[in-house]
């Protein structure tokens, strides 16, 4: 049996749960190897972990490369936690997606056998973003190149980072020079605000020392529409400086910056999120369309973050939905109602549900807009289903509920309430399998409902997240 600290050589045959790959030694041990590792590459790791029937290794060096890679196009590969399977093809991006899907289903939810379709591909395979959300830190990520170099040789500051936060590293932020799943347009908007903040030395909050000023940046772009909206989430307002840097952004965008928001935020945690707004230019929101319906966007309210890749999964939801005309549908968990808007000249009628005030009113101009009479949208906490019984018993009991809850998954409190409703048709919306599979589980507990399909969808290539709509139908 290896022992911890030693360097072991596997061949992979599979991969695993949290992002990892699975090989056997000779004697049988299994090892789960952590790192940029493909199914069919020989590896050199070294033992982290030693458990009676398994080991965890950290990969050294590929020995053998797999025909299954693909060569990393992004330099930040390796250190970023976002694009975590730049290395495989895309084919082995397709293929792996569906097993994670399967495999949560079958281990963590425990179906027998569950229908899950081929992953349905992204047509962009990069540029496909229409929103990146960055942190300010003043601790920037070293790379390994970087390591080696004296500080004061570094061609960029030690104190300061705009960019997404290394794996585990809540503090520390890579400094991303360019994102290659977000558009030219937004990675030009970054490198502006970039250079304004670093060149003024502004200062950068931090939860250890709450008074500092730059907190967020957060850039959208639609999909469909181009409309660029810079968001800005500073702790205070500095109307000077923020004309400034509007300044700025007009001279890199002219007329195609749509709107400049600086966004107030004084919570305690790292989320962007603006308690309070301030209009530099432009209306506040951004519109975005999908096939031939357009959406107003605000800078608090959640959108698909792949406009295109969300036409396919919301035409998805509809097959999956099979809609007689006269239904009364629930659209929980709504956002700013894109799903409900879609759904709406299928059936009778929609109640959407939502917690964010601003995503509510987006997606109430969107149905005025697109005269959906049939849509309502009430904001509401989910958790809180004792407050909103009555309220949903006035608008009509569901026939078919469809369900698209954050990363996370429900809140039990929301399946238990979703079991109480019990309409015959569940369409489970959802970009966390194991939350899928732990929320079916519950919904099906007792034989209540069965899972009849799951139909994979690609939103986010090169990452290892993987979007699906599956069908639950009530068995009696
Ligand atoms: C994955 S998004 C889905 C949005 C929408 N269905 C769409 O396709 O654009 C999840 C949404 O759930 C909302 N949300 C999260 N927790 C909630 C709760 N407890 N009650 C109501 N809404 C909640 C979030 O604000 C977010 O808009």
């Amino acid at each position: 049996m290896a022992k911890k600290g030693e360097i072991i050589e596997v061949e992979i045959f599979d991969t695993a749960d949290k992002n990892r790959c699975v090989g056997r030694l000779e004697d049988g041990i299994t090892v789960f190897v952590e790192g940029p590792v493909a199914v069919g590459d020989t590896v050199r790791a070294k033992v982290t972990k030693i458990k009676k029937k398994f080991l965890q290794a950290r990969l050294t060096e590929v020995v053998k490369f797999s025909d299954r890679r693909t060569e990393p196009r992004c330099k930040y590969f390796g250190i970023c936690g976002g694009c975590k399977w730049q290395h495989f093809d895309y084919s082995e991006q397709l293929r792996v997606k569906r097993k994670q899907v399967l495999d949560a289903l079958v281990h963590l939810g425990g179906f027998e056998s569950p229908e899950v379709a081929e992953c349905i591909p992204a047509k962009d395979l990069f540029g496909y973003r229409n929103k990146i959300d960055m942190d300010f830190t003043d601790q920037r990520y070293l790379t390994a190149d970087e390591m080696d170099i004296p500080a004061e040789e570094l061609d960029k500051p030690l104190d300061f980072a705009l960019g997404f936060h290394a794996p585990g590293c809540f503090f520390k932020a890579i400094d991303i020079d360019h994102c290659d799943i977000a558009t030219e347009e937004m990675n030009l908007a970054v490198e502006t605000v970039r250079i304004f903040c670093r060149d003024r030395k502004l200062s950068i909050y931090s939860t250890f020392k709450p008074d500092g000023f730059l907190r967020n940046l957060v850039v959208r772009q639609g999909g469909a529409t181009g409309e660029l909206m810079v968001n800005l989430i500073t702790s205070t307002h500095d109307a000077e400086l923020m004309a400034e840097l509007l300044a700025e952004l007009k001279t890199a965008f002219g007329d195609k910056l749509t709107t400049f928001v600086n966004g107030i935020c004084t919570r305690k945690n790292l989320v962007a999120f603006n308690e309070e707004e301030h209009v530099l230019c432009g209306e506040g929101f951004i519109t975005d369309r999908l096939g031939k319906y357009s959406y107003q966007i605000s800078p608090n309210s959640f959108f698909q973050t792949n406009t295109a890749q969300a036409d396919v999964l919301y035409n998805e939801i509809i097959k999956q939905a099979a809609f007689q005309g006269s239904e009364t549908v629930y659209d929980l968990f709504c956002g700013t109602g894109s799903i409900a808007l879609f759904a709406a000249k299928y059936c009778g009628k929609i109640l959407g549900i939502e917690w964010i005030e601003s995503a509510v009113a987006d997606a109430q101009k969107n149905a005025i807009e697109h005269g959906a009479e049939n849509c309502t949208f009430r904001q509401m906490d989910l958790m809180h289903f004792g407050k909103i019984r009555d309220e949903l018993e006035a608008f009509g009991l569901p026939d078919l509920v469809i369900t698209d809850p954050p990363r996370a998954g429900m809140h039990p409190k929301a399946v238990k309430m979703l079991r109480e409703l019990a309409p015959p048709i569940v369409i489970y919306v959802s970009c966390g399998p194991a939350s899928l599979a732990r929320d079916g589980q519950m919904l099906c507990e007792d034989g209540l409902y069965k899972l009849v399909s799951c139909q994979p969808v690609d939103m986010f290539p090169q990452t290892n997240h993987v979007e699906s709509v599956a069908r639950f139908q009530r068995c009696s």
